[in-house]
């Protein structure tokens, strides 16, 4: 084992997404089957959930993982932080049925503003962050605001879990393989508002869009579907989902770190500009991922349905900054 151990913070740890996140990192599918990792596991400093974390740890342990060159319990930020080349921030409460994300924000958000300043001040200065905890985007945004010494661009919220979702919903309607489809893309975010435009997705060169050639499907079928497919598993499983959100948070920072080599995925970053979308909002972008930047793919039409699209996804997320500004 010749590469230096990298450190990736998880908080949330005990959780259910920690569950199934954990795991994944300590094998190597997260930064690659090369790279040892030090978990630095963050949980609230209850008995309930530090018991909870240690047993996570033990199973951990047991694995007898080869990359797993060491791992910690925290119930600080400032110590869990410290160092961390990488932060996944999932720890915060998942709603329940007939709740939209949004309304998590009066619990969640505090979390974030304590987390990003934990990090201003003891992460490495090249963390790369991802936001799971909801609402992601605003979360993201609290945390990017409150890190002022961080770079910016180092904030990011997790959008990859309706882009995989849209790809299997064309897979299944083109009746496709998922692993063919290129060039998706979900704008804004992840909320119901969220637009999954596949105008440029093809499959072996072919356009999606012409294939499907069904606009009311498309507005009628696809768009919700993806949009409230978070609030379907809620109700069907009784919790939100957890594997599959973990396993997008795998593919985020995977991408992120090892690169996409020229594919394009989606992740919630804070704009430049670009689009029409005003700086700093956390909005969801088709990005390509090399040498562990990311990058906008730039220049894309906007046709009208698209662009009354990103505008009603872009209105909500100004007005959820709005509602956090006191907090900042
Ligand atoms: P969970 O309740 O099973 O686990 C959350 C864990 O976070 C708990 O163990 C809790 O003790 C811990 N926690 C709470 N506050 C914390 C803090 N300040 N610091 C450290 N840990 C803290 O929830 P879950 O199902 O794992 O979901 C976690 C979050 O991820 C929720 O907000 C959920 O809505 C969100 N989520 C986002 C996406 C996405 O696509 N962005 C997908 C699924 C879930
Ligand atoms: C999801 O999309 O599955 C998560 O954001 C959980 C939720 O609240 O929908």
């Amino acid at each position: 084992m010749s590469k230096k151990p990298v450190r990736v913070a998880v908080t949330g740890a005990a959780g259910q997404i920690g569950y199934a996140l954990l795991f994944r990192i300590a094998s190597g599918e997260m930064l690659g089957k090369d790279q040892p990792v030090i978990l630095q596991l963050l949980e609230v400093p209850a008995d309930g959930p530090q018991k909870a974390l240690k047993g996570v740890m033990m199973e951990l342990e047991d694995c007898a993982f080869p990359l797993l060159a060491g791992m910690e319990a925290h119930s600080n930020p400032m110590t869990a932080f410290k160092d961390a080349d990488y932060a996944l921030l999932v720890g915060s409460r998942p709603r329940g049925p007939g709740m939209e994300r949004a309304e998590l924000l009066a619990v969640n958000g505090a979390i974030f503003i304590e987390q990003g300043k934990a990090l201003n001040a003891v992460a490495s200065r090249n963390v790369k962050v991802l936001v799971v905890g909801n609402p992601a985007n605003t979360n993201a945004y609290i945390a990017m605001k409150s890190a002022p010494d961080l770079p910016r661009q180092n904030f990011t919220a997790m959008l990859r879990l309706d882009h995989n979702r849209a790809l299997s919903q064309i897979a299944a309607k083109t009746g496709k393989p998922v692993a063919e489809i290129e060039k998706m893309i979900v704008w804004g975010n992840h909320s119901p508002t969220m637009y999954a435009d596949y105008r440029f997705a093809t499959i072996q060169g072919q356009s999606v869009a012409q294939m499907i050639n069904d606009q009311d499907w498309n507005a009628n079928v696809f768009l919700p579907t993806v949009g409230k497919r978070g609030a379907a598993i809620i109700e069907a499983r009784g919790l939100s989902s957890a594997a599959s959100a973990a396993n997008a948070a795998i593919d985020h920072m995977r991408d992120w770190a090892l690169g996409t080599n020229g594919k394009w995925v989606t992740m919630g970053i804070p704009s430049n500009g670009l689009y029409g979308i005003p700086k700093d909002v956390m909005f969801g972008f088709p990005v390509t991922c090399a040498n562990g930047e990311y990058k906008v793919v730039e220049g894309l039409a906007i046709d009208a349905f698209s662009q009354e699209r990103i505008n009603i996804t872009l209105a909500e997320l100004l007005s959820e900054q709005d509602g956090v500004k006191h907090l900042l």
